[in-house]
């Protein structure tokens, strides 16, 4: 495939996104619109999702997106955003399943079943949510039919004082695998992105924290973190035909971390 074919496959495609307000979502959404993709972007800070798209809409006010509040825990939101996204633009081509938050960190034993709950509800139970709605539409309106979920490096590893992320992240590997498998003969593909630490508003507290920032830097070769622009590449990697055959599978972008 030609670099320009790369450059040019997302244009007039409908690509989903969530957690499109800030961080990662929120690039690989300004990348997408830079492709020329209508985009449909669903989170539950929509002011933050209205800053993704403004310095578009400044150059064109009738660049075609759309904007939803989304809860991804919420079946009946998911849904109502698949919906939406058929009714205004007809077809879903692509999907980044991103949205997540962190855990509070603690030792296994003392991390209450409410906070276990509203952890995998997001990271994991969300993003099954999204393929459960978004695959069945893809489908029916002839869309392109590639899928992109966020895991991580802990959906690839253990780490302390992580319990709930690590295993909700690991769940997104699994349901990446699984959904890669269960729609591989419609043509389906399904792959993972597993970033190492990346600095976004999720972790910028964290780090604030000269104690926990020493630490963090000291477990990764490249000795400094990823900016949300690295991650994009490998987003656009997965989406797009250069990845035509590869499904099912986990791409860590995460500067060695977990090669040693
Ligand atoms: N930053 C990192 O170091 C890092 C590392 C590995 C994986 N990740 C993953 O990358 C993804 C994006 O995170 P980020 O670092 O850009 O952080 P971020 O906090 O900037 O982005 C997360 C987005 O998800 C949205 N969100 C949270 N709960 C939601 C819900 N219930 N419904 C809909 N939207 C919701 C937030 O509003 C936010 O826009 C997450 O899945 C995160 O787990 C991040």
């Amino acid at each position: 495939m030609s670099q320009n074919s790369l450059a040019t496959q997302f244009t007039d495609k409908v690509v989903l996104i969530t957690g499109a307000a800030g961080g990662i979502g929120r690039e690989v959404a300004r990348a997408l619109l830079d492709a020329g993709a209508i985009i449909c972007i669903g989170d539950i800070n929509t002011d933050g999702c209205d800053e993704t798209v403004r310095p578009f809409l400044e150059k064109d006010k009738s660049r075609k997106h759309l904007i939803y509040s989304l809860n991804v825990a919420s079946s009946s939101s998911v849904k109502g955003f698949i919906d939406a996204s058929v009714a205004a633009f007809g077809r879903i081509d692509y999907a980044f399943n991103n949205a997540g938050i962190l855990c509070s960190p603690k030792l296994l034993a003392d991390v209450d079943e409410d906070e276990y709950d509203r952890v995998v509800d997001i990271d994991m139970k969300g993003v099954f949510l999204c393929l459960k709605y978004q695959i069945p539409a893809m489908i029916n309106t002839g869309g392109k039919g590639v899928i992109v979920n966020t895991a991580s490096t802990h959906g690839t590893v253990g780490d302390k004082l992580a319990m709930a992320y690590i295993a909700a992240k690991h769940g997104v590997v699994g349901l990446t695998r699984a959904a890669a498998m269960d729609y591989v003969d419609q043509k389906i593909r399904v792959n993972a992105i597993a970033p190492g630490l990346t600095l976004t508003p999720m972790i910028a507290s964290r780090l604030a924290d000269p104690e926990l920032r020493g630490p963090l830097l000291s477990k990764i070769p490249m000795q400094r973190l990823a900016a949300p622009e690295e991650i994009v590449g490998p987003v656009l990697y997965l989406l797009s035909d250069a990845s035509s055959y590869v499904t099912g599978q986990v791409m860590v972008i995460d500067g060695g971390t977990t090669v040693m």
